[in-house]
């Protein structure tokens, strides 16, 4: 267990938490924790959905602005070997359905962090951006990229170009946020996270896979993966369950061991 990055394991559900009051600033000890987290989250046999949040006022204000501030371009470039950049790659890689839990800001890598999973939950009076172009740089986690690829290029770049901060409900038109709700986003975020807490685990280890694999490369490239993957699961106990449950007592039934 990190410092400042906690995980708590309830009922299937691991829920990752940044503690790092004021702001969750992330800074170098932070980055370690989140790659030593989600490394954990991937192994543990009783992590079945992941729930990423923050604190009430700030989900994360990005990396820190302190530690980074005087550094040289080669000072940089050296911690990038193992940066911020490789722990949200960390998180995103994780085999499980993730959700970020947003109340409050979630700004430069703090949005990057949210945007690293597969479904994001806002509160109302969350504000996410990704304002660096404000302290001379770009983003340097994942925004471009991942922000691209969810909302298309002309709306990311006019988030990155400006930096401007974003309300929830503009979130979720632009499509950064999934859902909005009123008061604490963390609970529905643990609603939604439940569901796979008793599911065929390795088939949705390999339907996260299917999707996020599968946009990196051509059609023809994708289909050839989910076919891998799709008859890869004919070698688990999941699918004999859910298909002899199916075929015995029709749909929605099976019990899934996660093997
Ligand atoms: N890093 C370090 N310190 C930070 C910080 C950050 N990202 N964000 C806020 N702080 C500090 C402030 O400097 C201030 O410190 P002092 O008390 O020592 O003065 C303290 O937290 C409180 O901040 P504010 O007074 O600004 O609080 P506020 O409530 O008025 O505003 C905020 C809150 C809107 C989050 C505002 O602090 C803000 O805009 N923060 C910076 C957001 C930002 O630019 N993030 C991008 C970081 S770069 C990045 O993430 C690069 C990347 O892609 C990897």
């Amino acid at each position: 267990m990190g410092e400042f990055v906690k995980l708590e394991v309830d009922g299937g559900v691991g829920t990752i938490r940044l503690d790092r009051p004021p702001m969750n600033a992330l800074n170098a000890q932070i980055e370690g924790e989140l790659r030593a987290v989600a490394e954990e989250a991937a192994s543990r046999g009783d992590v079945r959905a992941v729930v990423v949040t923050g604190g009430e006022k700030v989900f994360a204000a990005g990396a820190d602005i302190k530690e980074m501030a005087e550094k040289s371009a080669a000072e940089m470039a050296a911690k990038e070997q193992h940066g911020l950049s490789e722990a949200m790659t960390a998180l995103a890689r994780l085999p499980k359905p993730t959700v970020a839990a947003v109340n409050g800001y979630a700004l430069g890598g703090g949005l990057e962090l949210a945007l690293t999973c597969d479904r994001r939950v806002l509160s109302a009076q969350a504000k996410v951006g990704q304002p660096e172009i404000q302290l001379g740089v770009i983003p340097g986690a994942g925004g471009t990229q991942r922000l691209a690829r969810l909302v298309g290029p002309s709306k990311a770049k006019d988030l990155v170009f400006t930096g401007r901060f974003v309300a929830a409900d503009e979130a979720l038109s632009l499509g950064i946020a999934d859902e909005v709700v009123d008061g604490d986003a963390g609970e529905s975020a643990r609603r939604w996270a439940e569901q796979f807490a008793s599911g065929p685990a390795r088939a949705l280890a390999a339907a996260k896979a299917a999707v996020d694999e599968g946009l990196e490369v051509d059609l023809a490239s994708g289909l050839r993966l989910e076919t891998h993957l799709f008859t890869g699961l004919f070698a688990t106990d999941d699918q004999k369950a859910g298909m002899r449950s199916f075929v015995e007592n029709g749909p929605g039934k099976a019990e899934f061991t996660g093997r």
